[in-house]
């Protein structure tokens, strides 16, 4: 079995993931790792060097990859990957797949992104708290169409990490 993370930035993918891994004994990946590993570059590097389309495409393909190689394992995936290149629908197609979605209010998010925005591209330019409230609020409104498709839902709101991955 294949468990697919997915969510915003800061939802917590990367720390929940490596900690469910262990409980259920499966390798861990983090699908941004895996992409700059295998490009040898960093993400702030690919998306200033080459642009966010270039990524888009490395991460649907690197995505593909990595399910096609693997068997029980746990996987991060970015902010953005369930929403471009029909990601999603192609992890639902796959019997081998479970998604879920962390979930998170705007609120959390962006207490948590304002402290750590230098190394995720997209929001790195924003300053002020309002400018934080209203970019993410933005893409919140975009993305939660594709983040809505992940088989389950896991409400993140006050929980440690065990906690979620016990859910
Ligand atoms: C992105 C999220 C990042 C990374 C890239 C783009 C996004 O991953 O893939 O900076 O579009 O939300 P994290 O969610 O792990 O920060």
């Amino acid at each position: 079995m294949i468990v697919v993370l997915i969510g915003y930035m800061g939802a917590g993918k990367t720390s929940v993931g490596k900690n469910l891994a262990k409980i259920l004994d499966y390798n861990f990946f983090d699908l941004d790792d895996y992409i700059s590993e295998n490009e040898q570059v960093s993400i702030p590097e690919i998306f200033q060097k080459k642009g966010e389309i270039y990524f888009r495409t490395r991460e649907a393909k690197y995505l593909r990859q990595l399910i096609a190689s693997s068997e029980d394992i746990v996987l991060a995936l970015g902010g953005g990957t369930p929403c471009y290149s029909e990601n999603m629908t192609f992890l639902n197609n796959s019997n081998k797949i479970n998604t879920f979605f962390l979930k998170l209010p705007l609120r959390s998010l962006v207490d948590r992104l304002i402290p750590e925005k230098m190394n995720r591209p997209l929001i790195a330019h924003l300053n002020t708290q309002e400018e934080f409230l209203e970019f993410i609020g933005k893409h919140l409104f975009e993305r939660n169409t594709f983040y809505n498709m992940a088989t389950y839902t896991v409400d993140c709101e006050k929980k440690t990490v065990q906690e979620i991955s016990e859910d």
